[in-house]
């Protein structure tokens, strides 16, 4: 049986083991160790000791250098190369005297030198202090196994937390999706259903939503605030639902009457969409998209940056699509003629009604403004 060090019980008795060629010094150490309390195995020849240290693990091992078929060095090479024997003291005991053979010892692997003759005393102190000290390193390390052990256990056992912790944040994240979608199908659906009031305006909303977004992007809004304006932007006109159909399909102008009819569609729109968190965007745009940047608007004729950016954005996308498409008191226009009476004016429209910034976007924009008509003019 070959027992760790790790594992024995300081109480234990030492187990030391002597080789030496020569039966005097053999039977001296052996009886003096013996005498001092340790079980000894003591040994004549180098191969004898090799195989009872590998079947039966010593604490202490002291050896002669000078012995015949096998030298001390050579022993002692051999055993520091089994992997249960390598944190064994060595100890040699040896007439040479010299530094060179001490350094050749010590490379070998021993832990101590001792010179003979020597004292009994001395050998048998040398000795306690090498096993307290070699039981020592093994108890520590054991602590560090069991240290690492505790480390790879708990280092596992974060890795499982983490994955759990992704495993739920992908679910949350697949339902927080699902919950959007559902919460833009209804704005549309809401839009849609207003725009059964109105005149025949295809995708009106859906091209208001996109130029909006176009334009919410190159200002540099940020992405959450420039989605928001691309979805709920198309609510603009949802207050509609409560305006008399004849004024929509009237071709004259307006009486004052009917246009102060016409400008209540932004008070419905509020009310319409009410005072939900995730609809405050939508709420705004429905409220403010007539205003104008020279206060010249409706329905409050706020000025400037009084009105609120998404208002701002949502008013040249509204104006830009209105010129675009067939109404019943007038005809469409193309993009280079819509183009030039939103930066250049046309008595009705002029660029002050719209923010600088919006406006310049609108002409860094003016390809896509053209290229998302087409494509959603249905
Ligand atoms: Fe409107």
């Amino acid at each position: 049986m070959c027992l760790s060090l790790e594992h024995v019980e300081e109480s234990r008795k030492p187990r030391v083991v002597v080789v030496d060629d020569q039966p005097q010094i053999l039977e001296l150490l052996r009886y003096m160790l013996l005498y001092s309390g340790n079980d000894v195995f003591s040994f004549s020849t180098a191969t004898a000791a090799l195989e009872a240290v590998e079947r039966n693990q010593p604490d202490i091992i002291l050896m002669d250098i000078n012995m015949p078929e096998m030298s001390g060095f050579q022993l002692c090479e051999k055993i520091k190369q089994k992997p249960g024997l390598k944190e064994t003291p060595v100890i040699f005991l040896s007439g040479m005297n010299n530094p060179e053979d001490k350094v050749h010892g010590f490379r070998a692997g021993a832990v101590d030198y001792i010179t003979k003759p020597f004292q009994l005393d001395e050998v048998q102190a040398r000795v306690s202090t090498h096993i307290r000290l070699a039981r020592a390193e093994a108890q520590l390390r054991h602590q560090n196994e069991q240290l690492e052990q505790t480390v790879l256990l708990r280092t596992t056992e974060l890795r499982m937390d983490i994955e759990e912790r992704e495993r739920v944040e992908a679910r949350l994240a697949v339902q927080i999706e699902a919950t959007q979608e559902a919460l833009n199908y209804t704005i549309y659906a809401l839009a849609r259903a207003a725009e059964s009031n109105d005149e025949d305006t295809g995708n009106h909303i859906l091209r208001v939503g996109e130029f909006s977004g176009l334009i919410a992007e190159q200002i540099g809004l940020d992405d959450k605030l420039v989605q928001a304006v691309r979805v709920q932007s198309i609510l603009h006109d949802v207050g509609k639902i409560h305006t008399h159909p004849d004024i929509f399909k009237k071709t004259g102008p307006l009486t004052d009457d009917e246009f102060a009819r016409m400008k209540e569609h932004t008070f419905a729109g509020t009310m319409i969409i009410g005072n939900n968190e995730k609809l405050t965007i939508g709420r705004s745009i429905a409220l403010t998209h007539h205003e104008k940047w020279d206060g010249s608007g409706y329905p409050y004729g706020l000025a400037g940056e009084q009105i609120p950016v998404e208002g701002r954005v949502t008013a040249i996308a509204d104006v830009y699509d209105a010129l675009r498409s067939p109404r019943p008191y007038k005809a469409a226009f193309d993009h280079a003629t819509t183009y030039g009476i939103i930066t250049e004016g046309d008595g009705r429209t002029i660029p002050g009604h719209f923010d600088p910034t919006v406006l310049r976007a609108f002409r860094e924009k003016s390809a896509q403004f053209e290229e998302t008509y087409e494509r959603l003019k249905g």
